[in-house]
Formats: structure tokens, sequence, C-alpha cells
């Protein structure tokens, strides 16, 4: 059969829909300014912000009395719905807890995460967030607008795309407006441009990752970034498997060949800086299907595997969150695109096959895919002499045995870059955990027919997998983020997470 691309325009729904909420800064009067709901914060002991302490000032303590007689205490999220407030122009009034006066990082989003919850079901159309005087060790107005816009922007994104009837309670927001310090006004608005550019790449990444993999095929993939680079946002080069095999990438294709889809190697060049100044390249696994090829996966849950592209999608969402920033820096992308099947042209067991690097590879296992598309994808990426290289993929299950669903797995042959990704991610809570990638764990990857083996046995599995993928970036300063365990959720809550947009969208700003 020959390979031909299926993926339907007419399933080409807007990937890239616009966030339709509109967020603003301004210095209010919480007892004049009119909204469907006035949202005050509070604090543990019983301290109010200013503006809680002017409501409660305008109704004669009413406030303080409705907190005690609910038993309200204001732990982080802990929130208190109030109608008909008498004394302000507002609809209602949320009292919304962040824990003790001096907010902790993790209560504040804590308690906006509540908040985003909330907004889901309240038919509220626009809101006024009176945080002029809130006070969060070490930060400033610009994170908290930052936070806000990011996770009340993550609202806009459902994953009700392919139902036929939509929810009967839509999000009936609109409107987010900032009680801020006049002085703070600049840094807020600086604050929610990155907040809400950020929430437009995850949720891209979050769409691509929830679509399923009959529509989001690599060619949908290549399409999609078609689409991000219009107006010349960037540089767009879509290698066919032709092309693949001209540069020799024997890996790579020896995990298409058992698929009637085509592979395609995406690059995005995106330049906001010098000319001259060398890029930072992300390089993204998107293996749009992995049924784990000859070597099959069991067949419960395998649904899931439609999220083996999570990794490109974190690469598309990122561009797309710099595009809109126009961070003034150059950014190289790198999407390694290919489905895992097992038809009669499938590579087997014990294949040989010889990568770009002119390393040759024995597949003893074809589910261990991934680091076979990203080897050559990061050979590729050498051309482009990047300062730095992070590779994001759904690599291995055993990194989710060692880290569970908190932290992505990193891995790094540079000290200063596998740093930078920790702060990074703590930064921007998208947090990564350091592995090691020591020599004593390459061994296992020896072969008796070729230069290395695909896979290194049960133990530390995520770790030989990273120490395969060392073997081709031995040139340049390199991280691996194994995303297996935080791209997405199982259960009830199943769904990408959008993850770690935020964490490489960070790394880059701190680049500035
Ligand atoms: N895409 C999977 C990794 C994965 C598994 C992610 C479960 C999330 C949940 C990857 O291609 C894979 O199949 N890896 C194998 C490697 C093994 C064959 C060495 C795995 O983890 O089992
Ligand atoms: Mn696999
Ligand atoms: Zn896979």
């Amino acid at each position: 059969m020959t390979k031909t691309a299926t993926a339907k325009p007419s399933a080409i729904k807007s990937a890239t829909k616009d966030t339709h909420l509109s967020f603003s800064a301004k210095t209010i009067d919480p007892l004049k300014v009119t909204s469907d709901c006035l949202i005050l914060p509070c604090f543990e002991k019983g301290e109010l912000s200013a503006a809680a302490e002017a409501v409660d000032k305008a109704t004669q303590g009413e406030l303080k009395r409705l907190m005690t007689r609910e038993k309200f205490q204001a732990k982080p999220g802990q929130s208190l719905l109030l109608l008909s407030v008498p004394a302000i122009a507002a609809e209602r009034v949320l009292l919304l807890g962040f824990g003790a006066k001096d907010v902790a990082v993790d209560n504040f989003r804590k308690a906006v995460g509540k908040l985003s919850e909330l907004l889901k079901s309240l038919p509220c159309k626009d809101i006024t967030l009176c945080l002029d005087d809130l006070q969060i060790k070490e930060k400033k107005s610009d994170w908290i607008a930052r936070q806000v816009a990011e996770q009340l922007g993550l609202l806009t994104y459902t994953s009700d795309q392919l139902k036929s009837k939509k929810s009967d309670t839509p999000l009936a927001l609109k409107k987010i407006q900032l009680g801020v310090a006049k002085a703070e006004l600049p840094l807020a608005e600086k604050g929610l441009a990155i907040g809400q550019a950020l929430a437009k790449g995850i949720n891209l990444a979050r769409h691509l990752g929830d679509l399923p993999g009959n529509i989001c095929t690599p060619s949908y993939l290549a399409e999609t970034a078609k689409k991000l680079s219009a107006k010349n946002a960037f540089k767009l080069t879509v290698l066919e498997e032709k092309e693949m095999k001209t540069l020799g990438m024997g890996s790579l294709l020896s995990v298409s060949a058992g698929s009637d889809q085509p592979a395609k190697l995406i690059v995005m060049e995106y330049q906001g800086g010098d000319k001259k100044s060398a890029p930072y390249a992300l390089v993204g696994k998107g293996i749009t299907f992995d049924t784990g090829g000859i070597s099959l996966k069991p067949g419960a849950g395998m649904d899931e595997m439609k999220f083996d592209m999570c990794g490109a999608a974190s690469v598309l969402g990122t561009m797309q969150t710099i595009i809109e920033l126009k961070l003034p820096i150059n950014v190289v992308g790198v999407i390694a695109a290919s489905e895992n099947m097992p038809n009669g042209k499938a590579t087997k067991p014990g294949d040989i096959v010889t990568s770009m690097s002119g390393q040759t590879i024995e597949i003893l296992n074809t589910d261990a895919e991934g680091r076979l598309v990203l080897c050559d994808a990061l050979t590729y990426t050498e051309k482009f002499k990047p300062k730095t290289v992070i590779d994001i993929a759904t690599l291995t299950g055993a990194c989710v045995i060692a880290l569970g669903n908190h932290a992505s797995g990193l891995f790094s042959n540079d000290d200063s870059l596998n740093q930078e990704i920790v702060k990074a991610g703590n930064e921007s809570g998208d947090r990564a955990w350091p592995m090691p990638l020591w020599d004593d764990y390459q061994k296992q990857l020896d072969s008796n027919f070729a230069d290395i083996a695909n896979i290194g046995g049960k133990e530390g599995g995520s770790i030989t997998a990273a120490c395969f993928l060392s073997r081709f970036t031995k040139n340049m300063k390199w991280a691996h983020l194994d995303i297996a365990g935080t791209a997405w959720k199982s259960g009830s809550a199943k769904g990408a997470t959008g993850r770690p947009v935020g964490l490489l969208v960070q790394y880059l700003l701190n680049q500035l």
C-alpha cells in the first residue's frame, strides 16, 4: 500500500483558537467598581486585604460577621460567595483565602487554581480581583498578574471539541480586571501579557495532546506548524521520508516503516534575535500513536498512547508563546513525527539500522521507538550549532515509576544547563527533577551485533533511555526531559496537561 496523508483539512479545526478572555489592570475602588463578582483576598487569623477591609467597613462589619458565622478560615483556596452585599456596586463578593498574610508562592497558586475551578460554574461575565496590597515572598506584581492570566487563561480550553453536544453550562467568563496600585500598573500589564501568551501555548499543547491518533497524525502536526508559521512568524521546513532517507536517518525511518502514515521531520526556525547569535533548540518526540510496533503493547489502556506526541505538542506550544511575546532570541523547534505501527513492512526485533550519526543500532524492542526517532532528530539539530538543545519526550514508563506525575525527569550532559532547567521548573511551577547520567549505566546498552542496542534491560529504564540519547549529543550542551508522567492525566481527569510548556518558556525567558 502506498503511503498517503489522511489528515483531512475538514478535521483540522482551529488548533490555534484565540483565548476569548480579556484581561486588564486598573486602579479600582472596591466599593464603586461595577462587576459581576468582586474577589477579595483574606488571610488566616481573620486578617483582611485592604479591599476586604474597606468593604467590611462600608457594611458596618457585615463581612467579618459572615466570616465568623460560616467558619471561614481563609485557608489557601477556601472561598465564600456572598450575594447582595449592601453598599457596593458589584453584584457578588467572593472571599478568597490565601493562607498566611505573608503569602507563600504555592498558596497563591493554589488559591488562583481554586478560583479558576469555581469560575467554571459561576454565571459571572466580568470579575474584578483586588490584588493591590497582596504580599508574596520575593514576587512582584508582574508575577502575580502572570499567574492569574495563565491559570484563568487555561479556562478557555475544553476537551469537548469532538462531542456533538457541547456543555450546557459553557464558560460565562469574558472579562477579568485586576485591581493593582497605580505605580504597579506597567509591571502588572507586562505580567498579564506573559500569562496570556503562556495560556495560549499551553492550551495548544493540550488541544494537540487530546486529539485522537486518527486525526492528529504526523501530517496534522506539520499542518499545525504551518498554521503557526503564518505571517512569517518563523521559517518552516518539513522534511519528507525521501529527504530523510537521503540524510541517512535510518533510525527514524525504521519507526515509520510499519505505518501507512508518512513520517515528517518538522523544523521551525524562529529568529527574534540577532541573525548571528546561536539558537536555543527544542526537539520533540512526536509519535502520534504508539502501538509498540511488532513488540506490541497490551490492549488495556493503549488509547493513552495517543499522548505519545506530547513532547512535540510542547514544542509547538512553546513556539506559539514565543511568537506571541516576540521574544528577542533565536529558537529552533524540531519535531520527529511518526506513528509506531506493526504492518508487514514493520521493523522486527533484532533488526539493525544505521542512524544519521553513522552509529548502528540493534532494535531489540520496537516499543523503544522514541529514542530511535529522537537520535536522528538530535543529530540533524547539530547543524544549527545551538547554544543548548533540550529534547522533550514521553519516553519511558520507568520515569513514571521513578517520579510519578509531579516532576518531569531531567537528564543533562552539562551541569549549568541542568541547574537552569531545575530553576525554570521551580519558577514556573512546572517542575523537573535531575536524574543521573553516569557512565556506569552505559554498558547496559551493549549489543553483540551493532554499536548500540535500543534497550538497556529492566533496571533504571529511564536512565538507560537517556544514556542512549547521550550517544548522539556529545557535541552539544544537551538536556533531556522525560515527560511520560507529567504530560497527561489518566483516570476520570484523562487529558493532556500542556506540560512542560511552562518550564520551557520560563527557561527561554531566563535567557533574555
Ligand atoms: N511511549 C512509551 C513510554 C510510555 C509508557 C509513556 C507508558 C507513558 C506511559 C515508549 O515508547 C515506550 O513504549 N517505552 C517502553 C520502553 C521499553 C520497551 C524499554 C516502556 O517504557 O515500557
Ligand atoms: Mn513505545
Ligand atoms: Zn512511545
